[in-house]
């Protein structure tokens, strides 16, 4: 914890307060002002200050356990949140508690000027961390911008080193290459840190995990193994297909001893080790093997303006519309985060937990 998140819980119990009287009719807080955090907790005791932003349900890629071959039915422009709607949400969601937020998608890089929406939400008072998810094919030639406008962390998703399969497995052509190059200009760029996200499938990449590890070897990166998810989209594939992260980790373990170490920043569900002298870490992120729902610190907002308070499930509270008549959005921000699920409820093939779910890029993974 540094100082600034110590002073942050001091002055958590004035806060609310003071953000109330902060705001205009429009509940709308003033651009200029500086309160400090309130607190979100939610039914469970668990603290909210994390929000994940979905800014498109578009994608360039079609990855076998996200997206059907032939894509979604995308939303209309006039559907999707315009980058002054998101800053606006996320104005209204900071003196409330809200202090970190992550751009997803979809894949976040195929909107055009993102680093538009990242300069904006960096100056809103209170945000002190903006990360980024991106399958890092369109990385390369917007890495510095991005990390000028105030992205400080990015994960990258990457469930293959071999060039065919990563191909396969995106269903897109030369996608090893470019993402390569993100990742080195992502590095050049200096966000630290640097997670890959390998999601898990048996028969297809699960020859790879000693490879993957073995990158954190030389490379200060942050290697973590994920178990699919089951939506809509992907359920033959993951009744016959799926891994956990223990059979991972044993895989691993075969080539060197594994340390448990305390993660990089923004850790979040995953839990972190180390070979021995390592530059970077190996993660594993446990949705289906263990319940890691007791921690989550998060929300989500889709492209269209839902508040979710679980990726999964069926709750969401539509913030657009409101927003767009110009009426108070903290009641139905409370509302949404005092019904927060303990858990999800999935169960490895079968989409009744997902709540009819189709693919986790339209909440934003
Ligand atoms: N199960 C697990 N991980 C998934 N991702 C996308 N869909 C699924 C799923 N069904 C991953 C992506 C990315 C992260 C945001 O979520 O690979 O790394
Ligand atoms: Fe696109 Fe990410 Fe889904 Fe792959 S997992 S299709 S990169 S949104």
């Amino acid at each position: 914890m540094t100082p600034r998140s110590t002073e942050e819980e001091r002055l958590q119990a004035g806060g609310a307060a003071r953000a109330r009287a902060d705001r205009t009719p429009g509940g709308i807080p003033e651009p200029d002002s500086t309160t400090p955090g309130g607190t979100m907790v939610d039914g469970f005791g668990r603290t909210v200050r994390y929000l994940r932003i979905s800014v498109t349900d578009k994608c360039n890629l079609r990855c076998v356990y996200c997206m059907p071959e032939e894509g979604l039915e995308w939303l209309r422009r006039d559907e999707i949140l315009s980058y002054e709607e998101i800053t606006r949400i996320v104005e209204v969601m900071a003196p409330m508690g809200l202090t970190r937020v992550r751009l997803t998608g979809g894949e976040p890089l195929v909107r055009k000027d993102l680093p538009d929406l990242v300069g904006q939400l960096s100056r809103v008072p209170g945000i002190r961390d903006i990360s980024l998810s991106t399958n890092a094919v369109l990385l390369a030639p917007l890495a510095q911008e991005l990390r000028a406008a105030g992205v400080n962390r990015i994960n990258v998703s990457l469930d293959s080193l071999r060039p065919e399969r990563a191909d396969r497995i995106a269903r897109r052509p030369d996608v090893l290459n470019r993402v390569m190059e993100g990742l080195a200009a992502a590095e050049s760029a200096g966000f630290d840190p640097i997670k890959i996200n390998v999601v898990l499938m048996r028969g297809e990449n699960d020859d790879e995990v000693a490879d993957f590890a073995a990158l954190t070897r030389e490379r200060p990166w942050h290697v973590r193994f994920i178990e699919v998810m089951p939506t809509e989209a992907n359920l033959g594939l993951s009744a016959a297909q799926t891994m956990t992260c223990g059979e991972a980790l044993d895989l691993i373990g075969r080539v060197d001893a594994l340390e448990p170490v305390e993660g990089p920043e923004g850790n979040g569900p995953a839990a972190y080790y180390r070979f021995p002298g390592a530059a970077g870490t190996i993660g594993v992120i446990t949705p289906m093997s263990h319940n890691f729902c007791g921690a989550c610190n998060r929300m989500r907002l889709t492209a269209s303006g839902q508040l979710r308070p679980c990726l999964f499930g069926s709750i969401e509270t539509p913030l657009r519309d409101p927003l767009r008549r110009g009426e108070d959005l903290v009641p139905l921000i409370e509302e949404t985060l005092r019904i927060k699920p303990e858990k999800h409820l999935l169960v490895q093939g079968s989409a009744s937990g997902s709540g009819g779910l189709i693919a986790l890029s339209q909440t934003g993974g």
